[in-house]
């Protein structure tokens, strides 16, 4: 597999995602995006020189297909989602995003890169660490997820994926390293000041929030600046505002 800066992106057209794809085309970086329909992709960036667009289902899309897609690229990102629409919740795919990453996972290992390729997950405070790390989350608030998880799939889903990377790839996988970013409830605005800490800084039932456009620009960090990788290579970083959020528009 030839590698190259260029950015393997999947859920480009989702409210995270697309600011993903703007801000990485703004810093010049290339992007191969994965979408179901390129209709849904922000205006701004389409018809975008550094900007190639595979139209395709990524779940059942032939691996074969997938390793030639990963060629050339040494970053992926994945702001996959679950759509909020009671089909979206509850209906199939229930594991979309732990069963997409564990798709890349193998098309890696079918052609493996020189280097080992850098996958940043769009994560959740929902999501915790394994073996109990994150300290602030008690047992309160893991039995109200663990039920959660029991009725939502996408709840599930999330907490999946990250035990996926961080069970099974692990640190020491030659081929694959990850960082898994965990914003707190999603909210609106440009680009602000924010903080990315070691581990859960609210409880779930006081949350704290955290701009799209916020979560963006760390992925665009951690995808060009390599001080920023190292930082938070095999970890799960906490993303959280650290301005107030912008009063709702008025209807
Ligand atoms: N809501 C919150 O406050 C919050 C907080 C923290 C973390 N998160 C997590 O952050 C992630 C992104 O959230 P978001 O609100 O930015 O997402 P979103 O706007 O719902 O976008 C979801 C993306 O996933 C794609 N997708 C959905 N179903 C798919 C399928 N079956 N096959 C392929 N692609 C599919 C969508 O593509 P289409 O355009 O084709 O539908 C879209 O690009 C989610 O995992 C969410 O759980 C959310």
């Amino acid at each position: 597999m030839s590698t190259d800066h260029r950015v393997l992106l999947l859920g480009g057209t989702g409210r995270t995602g697309s600011r993903v794809l703007t801000q990485l085309l703004d810093r010049g970086v290339p992007v191969r995006a994965i979408v179901r329909s390129a209709q849904r992709l922000p205006a701004t960036a389409a018809g975008h020189p550094l900007l190639e667009v595979v139209e395709a289902d990524l779940l059942t899309m032939p691996t074969a297909a997938l390793v030639a897609h990963l060629d050339g690229c040494d970053t992926v990102i994945s702001c996959l989602g679950h759509t909020i629409s009671a089909r979206g919740l509850f209906g199939a795919p229930h594991l979309l995003v732990e069963r997409s990453i564990r798709r890349v996972h193998e098309a890696i290992e079918v052609r493996p890169p020189a280097a080992p390729v850098r996958l940043i997950l769009m994560s959740s405070v929902s999501v915790h660490l394994p073996d109990r790390a994150d300290t602030r989350r008690g047992r309160g608030e893991r039995a109200y997820l663990g039920a959660l998880r029991a009725v939502l799939p996408p709840a599930r889903d999330n907490q999946r994926a990250a035990d996926l990377l961080a069970r099974e790839v692990g640190t020491a996988d030659p081929h694959l390293q990850w960082v898994a970013v965990r914003p707190d409830t999603l909210v609106e605005g440009d680009v602000s000041a924010y903080d990315v800490h070691e581990t859960l800084v609210a409880s779930i039932f006081r949350p704290d929030h955290t701009r799209m456009a916020n979560v963006a620009h760390l992925m665009g960090e951690l995808a060009t600046d390599d001080a920023t990788w190292q930082r938070w290579r095999g970890r799960m970083p906490v993303v959280v505002d650290t301005e107030a959020p912008l009063p709702a528009p008025s209807p």
